[in-house]
């Protein structure tokens, strides 16, 4: 996909060089990253598991956002084959993939799953805007990914499910915090606490996805929204998104306090003074 994105443009470094530590960390946790110009694709690539995840996965993302070059502008999080992902590799349950944190030391078992996180919260940084490809199945840290992503467009066969409650676990991969500020809490807590799986119909219905198309026009949706993102001037991108997501947690005075600096940089770059 990426090739076909920026066709015509010169490769960029990706930042994870051949025979690092980091492209191992990609390599054992199903990641491939492609960076061509100003696009950085993510694919999650273990289809025969339906790109189940393990602690490598979420490593190699955080690995990734500390490694894009800063010409990236748009990142885009797609799965391979016929699922997004089936969310946490269920062999980990029993030792599999690196096991679970021991929680009779809870400081050490906190700085392990806050390390896991940082797989997920760089997505929202505003350098660049990152975009979910989803089709199929979206399970727990999944759904969360996708979740943790500005824009989700999805396949008309896409399924998003909160699975952690019925496996006796919280979703603690980032997802609570956009959940409840895309469907509100009462639908939150009505998918989480049901674990059931949300249509793709219904996902446009209610916010989870911006963007619903039949499933083999799911890679061209994802093109055209790119292509659509680049030719926005940069500076503006960078500096809207980095407006629009404080939003709701400002006040209207602080807002606009906001929207008065970034116009004020803006104007600058772009009139000088
Ligand atoms: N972990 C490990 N292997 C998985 C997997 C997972 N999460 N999901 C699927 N697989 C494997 C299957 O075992 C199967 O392997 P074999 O070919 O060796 O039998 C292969 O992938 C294909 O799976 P299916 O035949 O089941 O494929 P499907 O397309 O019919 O169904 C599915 C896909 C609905 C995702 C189904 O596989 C499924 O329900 N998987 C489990 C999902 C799940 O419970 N995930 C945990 C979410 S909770 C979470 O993610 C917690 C967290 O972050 C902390």
């Amino acid at each position: 996909m990426a090739d076909a994105q920026t066709a015509g443009r010169p490769e960029a470094v990706t930042g994870i060089g051949p025979g690092t530590d980091e492209a191992a960390l990609l390599a054992e946790g199903g990641l491939r990253l492609d960076v061509s110009g100003a696009v950085a694709t993510i694919t999650l690539d273990r289809p025969e598991r339906r790109n189940a995840m393990t602690f490598a996965t979420w490593r190699g993302l955080a690995a990734i956002g500390r490694s894009l070059p800063a010409e990236v502008r748009v990142v885009v999080l797609r799965g391979e084959g016929p699922s997004f992902s089936a969310g946490i590799d269920l062999g980990m349950f029993s030792g599999a993939g690196g096991g679970f944190p021991d929680t009779s030391d809870p400081k050490a078992a906190d700085r392990l799953i806050a390390e896991l996180q940082e797989g997920y919260t760089w997505l929202r940084r505003p350098d660049f805007v990152t975009v979910a490809a989803v089709q199929g199945h979206a399970i727990g840290g999944g759904f969360q990914l996708a979740l943790a992503c500005d824009i989700r467009v999805a396949a008309d066969d896409a399924k998003f499910c909160m699975k952690e409650p019925a496996l006796g676990l919280v979703p603690d991969l980032t997802g609570t915090k956009p959940l409840v500020e895309i469907v509100g809490i009462g639908r939150a807590l009505e998918l989480c606490l049901t674990a059931r799986t949300v249509p793709a119909d219904e996902a446009a219905r209610i916010g989870l996805a911006e963007i619903v198309v039949p499933r083999d026009g799911l890679d061209g949706a994802v093109r055209d929204l790119v292509d659509a993102l680049l030719a926005v001037n940069p500076g503006a991108a960078v500096a809207t998104k980095r407006l629009l997501w404080q939003a709701a947690e400002n006040s209207l005075e602080e807002q606009c306090a906001a929207e008065r600096r970034e116009q004020i940089g803006r104007l600058r770059e772009l009139f000088g003074g």
